[in-house]
């Protein structure tokens, strides 16, 4: 199996007046194909190890290397092509833009980089179609009820056809059905298409559809 991700002694202060040591030294390696849920208390640093492993946020010390590119020294451009192509990014809250409809929301990373609506249209309503939106692209964020906006948020994530998708509680705001639906289609998502998921939850049941469960205790992983 082919490493997607190594992160090693991650360590991260946040210097707000008071310091605060979150996190104390975390070392992680995920294999291409995996599905990891990061789980701990609130507050106990797994929304900072997604941001830092996924290169939203930098590391007081330590080192990613993320689809092969040490995010320490990667180039912007290399960056930007991570982005592009395979690194996706699904936060729990305000995850869609609100003047764009949902097949807009969707399609926007593929707009970004310039691709022809006539090359990815047809795949975009076809992924739509296997999250059961399809009848729903044409409407607003908020005329979405909450596991719909998931599910956009989601089949925008895997709309660049992504090696990684980054998932910061993505049931959090659901509830226990739209919540569990969530889970099965990031299980298939896992399974079927082979992308590898890390995914932050609170909750054990739902961590339980991954394959494989860590879980941070005072700036660790247990
Ligand atoms: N930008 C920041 N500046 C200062 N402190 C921060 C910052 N971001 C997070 N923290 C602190 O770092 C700690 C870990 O925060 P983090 O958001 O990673 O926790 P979490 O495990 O995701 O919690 P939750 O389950 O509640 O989402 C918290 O004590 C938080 O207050
Ligand atoms: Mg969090």
């Amino acid at each position: 199996m082919e490493i997607l991700l190594k992160a090693q002694g991650i360590t991260k202060t946040f210097d707000t007046g008071a310091k605060t040591e979150v996190l104390k030294g975390v070392d992680l390696t995920v294999e291409d194909g995996e599905f990891v849920a990061i789980v701990g208390e609130s507050g106990s640093g797994k929304s900072t190890l997604l941001y830092i492993l996924a290169g939203i946020d930098t590391p007081t010390s330590g080192e990613v290397v993320l689809a092969g590119q040490n995010l320490a020294t990667v180039s912007d451009d290399d960056m930007a092509s991570l982005r592009r192509h395979d690194v996706a990014f699904v936060y729990q809250y305000d995850n869609l833009v609100p003047h764009l409809n949902a097949y807009e929301n969707i399609t926007l990373p593929l707009v970004l980089d310039k691709q022809k609506e006539s090359e990815f249209k047809e795949r975009v309503v076809a992924l739509a179609t296997e999250l059961g939106i399809a009848d729903r692209l044409k409407n607003y964020p908020n005329e979405l009820s909450g596991g719909e906006q998931q599910r956009v948020a989601i089949a925008r994530a895997l709309a660049i056809n992504p090696k990684v998708i980054f998932l910061d509680e993505p049931t959090g705001s659901l509830d226990r059905e739209r919540g569990r639906q969530v889970m099965e289609i990031l299980k298939e998502v896992n399974e079927k298409r082979g992308v590898t998921l890390i995914m932050v939850t609170h909750s054990l049941t739902h961590a339980g559809y991954a394959s494989r469960r860590i879980e941070i205790e005072d700036g660790r992983i247990k």
